[in-house]
């Protein structure tokens, strides 16, 4: 059986990052939640973030950190090129979030359908031990997936739909909500996905 990192490898290798059919060049959703509510325009952590274009917005906003991480190492690598100019600024793991530690604190948590994949009940609280770990006290988690009256699959494969209420949950009580919208996405095909977004505090 194929493993989740050669099932996203092929993804990237078939498809160019804009091709895909949540490429996005502007992640207005994101950025507006993460701009309104990170502490300090400290260190991101990007949760599945793939090829996303997030981290080069992220920088030019000034943020002076951005670590993707992703199964993908090709998708990996297509960020780690496009992003050489920031030196060490940006950071590269190829990991699994469900089998990750992390060795530092961040300020910001983005996720942008990653959790969504997570359809084991053991593997979402990995997630959000992962997140509770990962964040330092004050610091945000900007977490978007597709909304309970958006679609069933992603990318071919069967996915979970996720609330603030649901999301919080997760979470646990340590973490307060902050803010939260609906995004319309069109994919590159012309397809319009239906996303719900949410910010949340880590209380210090
Ligand atoms: C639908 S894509 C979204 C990519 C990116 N966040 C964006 O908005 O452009 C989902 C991404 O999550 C990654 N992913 C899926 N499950 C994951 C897991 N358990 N751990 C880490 N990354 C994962 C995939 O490799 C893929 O890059």
């Amino acid at each position: 059986m194929e493993t989740r990192h050669a099932y996203w490898d092929r993804v990237y290798t078939e498809k160019m990052e804009t091709a895909v059919s949540w490429y996005e060049r502007h992640p207005v959703p994101s950025l507006d939640l993460i701009l309104h509510n990170a502490p300090v325009k400290g260190n991101v952590i990007d949760i599945g973030g793939g090829a996303s274009f997030l981290p080069d917005h992220l920088f030019e906003a000034g943020f002076s950190g951005v670590t993707s991480l992703d199964l993908s190492a090709v998708a990996l690598a297509r960020v780690a090129h496009r992003l050489a100019r920031y030196g060490d600024r940006h950071r590269c793991i190829v990991a699994d979030v469900t089998r990750w530690s992390p060795d530092r604190h961040y300020d910001v948590w983005h996720d942008r359908a990653a959790l969504h994949f997570l359809t084991d009940p053991e593997d979402q609280k990995r997630y959000g031990a992962a997140l509770r770990s990962a964040l330092a006290p004050g610091g945000i988690a900007v977490i978007g997936g597709f909304a309970p009256n958006g679609p069933s699959r992603c990318s071919g494969l069967p996915v979970i739909q996720h609330d603030s209420a649901s999301l919080l949950g997760l979470l646990g009580d340590e973490f307060i909500m902050l803010q939260g919208c609906s995004h319309n996405h069109t994919t590159p095909t012309g397809m319009i996905q239906q996303f719900e977004f949410t910010a949340f505090r880590k209380l210090g």
